[in-house]
């Protein structure tokens, strides 16, 4: 079975003008694409784990039977596959998040403004390229941190909430150095309140 990279939900200008269409076309056809490739590639040596989801593949990645080339190769391309679909999938023009998980980051985070402040800092510590997360921890609890490269949440059981690309492809075209400016028109496509 190949993975295979499927339309967004929507078309590629609806984010403007906080995500430029350009950016958006290249981030999914080329950037996602290739890391689905080379997924495919590793994958197709290793038919005894066919079938196996990634997300779980990801968690225990340490068991499976990669040789050390091969689980980098699919720590950074199953990583980039996971995180890019689940990506696309949290952003939209008319994007609600449901009340529930407002009130479980109010609850935990004090307001949503203390969530933003937090999420954002990890996004801008993050040095070079990689992801801002929200996740819910094996034990329930909402966490903030960021990722290196193309690292999952699921590699330590982790299951996303909310993701930011903070990789420059994700931003460069509109933004160039300027990821804060990036971080902050980002939550217009991604409402939280
Ligand atoms: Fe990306």
């Amino acid at each position: 079975m190949k993975y295979l990279l499927t339309p967004l939900p929507y078309s590629y200008d609806s984010l403007e003008p906080y995500i430029d269409v350009k950016t958006m076309e290249i981030h999914h056809t080329k950037h996602h694409q290739a890391y689905i490739n080379n997924l495919n590639n590793v994958l197709e040596k290793y038919p005894q784990i066919a079938g196996i989801k990634l997300e779980d593949l990801m968690e225990n990645l340490d068991k499976q039977p990669f040789d050390e080339k091969d689980k980098t190769i699919f720590r950074n391309n199953g990583g980039g596959h996971l995180n890019h679909s689940f990506f696309w999938t949290i952003m939209s023009p008319g994007k609600e998040f449901d009340e529930n998980l407002v009130s479980d980051a109010k609850r935990e985070f004090g307001s949503i403004n203390e969530f933003k402040k937090l999420f954002t800092a990890a996004a801008m510590g993050r040095f070079g390229s990689g992801w801002a997360w929200l996740v819910l921890d094996k034990n329930k609890k909402l966490k903030v941190y960021s990722t290196a490269n193309q690292d999952s949440p699921y590699l330590t059981g982790d299951i996303p909430v909310i993701g930011l690309d903070v990789w420059e492809h994700a931003y460069y075209l509109k933004y160039q150095n300027r990821r804060n400016e990036y971080i902050e028109n980002w939550w217009n496509v991604l409402k939280l309140v």
